[in-house]
């Protein structure tokens, strides 16, 4: 079993040190970048958009890992390819041909992630799970960080490790949203290979220990 990951979300890094920040993730025991793009209208918030992607990736060392919280997110798969996104994510509930759009997402040489929200149940990707490179359970409603962990979540991890071992896929499950210490044992031990985490690692006191906590957790 590949050891499993840590992708701190920079939507919590300080916006006015991010260089800082990003220095502090290369030189971590993080796997990848977590990048979330809002566009105010998939969700009621506003994050950041190409132009900052673009100076992230300039100093990231590490899989740049893009979670596209926008509706109609096909308009912009090359952008995101051409600003050095490794995985792009789109959300399921934004996608009306996701088969289509998945296949986007790999032609531009990316690979191709799913968001479901809270409401969506695992079962909806079954028919293309084996197209389907991540799949990033959201475990908050998404466009905040900082929200509590939606408890819900362990049951979902669970049916999709099911779904993803009866088709013999290689899909990664990801969780986003709420992760802290408290959870993070109990998430891998259902099935997840990749946890984002945004608050608990940036507003700690010592982020590159907490970043090493972390995959102590997951890994031991
Ligand atoms: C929420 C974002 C998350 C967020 C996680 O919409 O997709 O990636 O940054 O932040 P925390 O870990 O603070 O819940
Ligand atoms: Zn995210």
């Amino acid at each position: 079993m590949a050891s499993k990951r840590i992708a701190p979300s920079v939507l919590a890094a300080d916006f006015a040190n991010l260089q800082r920040d990003i220095e502090m993730i290369n030189k971590s025991e993080a796997d990848w970048f977590h990048i979330d793009i809002m566009d105010g209208v998939f969700v009621p918030n506003i994050s950041f958009g190409m132009p900052v992607l673009r100076d992230i990736a300039k100093h990231a060392n590490k899989t740049i890992d893009v979670h596209l919280m926008i509706v109609d997110p096909d308009r912009y798969i090359k952008t995101f390819a051409d600003l050095g996104s490794d995985v792009l994510t789109v959300h399921y509930e934004a996608c009306t041909h996701l088969h289509r759009t998945l296949q986007a997402i790999k032609a531009e040489g990316m690979k191709a992630g799913v968001a479901i929200n809270p409401h969506t149940n695992v079962s909806l990707l079954e028919d293309v799970i084996n197209d389907i490179d991540l799949v990033c359970i959201m475990s908050v409603n998404p466009g905040f960080g900082g929200q509590s962990f939606i408890e819900n979540t362990y049951k979902k991890v669970k049916q999709l490790r099911e779904i993803i071992t009866a088709n013999n896929a290689d899909t990664l499950i990801e969780i986003d949203g709420g992760v802290t210490n408290k959870n993070a044992k109990q998430l891998v031990d259902a099935g997840a290979d990749v946890l984002v985490a945004g608050s608990f690692v940036f507003k700690s006191t010592n982020p590159t220990q907490t970043i090493q906590e972390l995959k102590e957790i997951i890994n031991e």
